[in-house]
């Protein structure tokens, strides 16, 4: 089972986007194990986004993700990484193919509405950083087997 953190970024939730994108993510079968409504501060954009440092969009890119709340959710299940991915669409919403979700929200690489974790490795790790334990929950869905063969 993996796991992925999504984020609506602080565009989506300014933009009234929250559903339409939630609405996506849930009509596509995912089923959703956290989520909630936060700022996400200084300390904790610079964790998440780490591996970014030191690039030229960086410092635009903490501004964003700190400058007003977002939602975050967990996911699990099986194959949940690349499916989320190929839903979200291309990192610039130049390039992203229509029905994706910044394919169709979108228009530029610094406004892209959504993150969603690229790895299971990373989705353990993003998962931990944003929610604690008592959070998250695991929990049987009468229609899996209506997903899930
Ligand atoms: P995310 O982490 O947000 O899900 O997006 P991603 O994997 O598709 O893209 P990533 O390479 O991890 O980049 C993280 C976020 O940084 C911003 N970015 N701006 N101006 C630029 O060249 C540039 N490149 C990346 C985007 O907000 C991207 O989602
Ligand atoms: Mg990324």
């Amino acid at each position: 089972m993996e796991k992925s953190l999504i984020i609506l970024k602080p565009d989506a939730v300014q933009r009234g986007l929250i559903g339409p994108i939630i609405t996506r993510l849930e009509q596509r079968g995912l089923k959703f194990s956290g989520m909630k409504l936060m700022q996400i501060g200084r300390a904790l954009a610079e964790e998440h986004y780490g591996v970014h440092k030191g690039k030229p969009f960086y410092d635009g890119l903490v501004q964003y993700i700190t400058a007003s709340p977002v939602v975050v959710i967990a996911i699990q299940g099986q194959d949940v990484i690349q499916v989320i991915r190929n839903t979200v669409g291309a990192t610039n919403p130049v390039n992203a193919a229509p029905g994706t979700i910044r394919g169709d929200y979108g228009l530029e690489i610094g406004r892209n509405l959504i993150h969603a974790s690229d790895s299971p490795e990373n989705g353990d790790k993003e998962v931990a950083l944003f929610f604690a334990p008592e959070e998250l929950t695991t929990w049987d869905r009468n229609t899996d087997a209506w997903i899930y063969e």
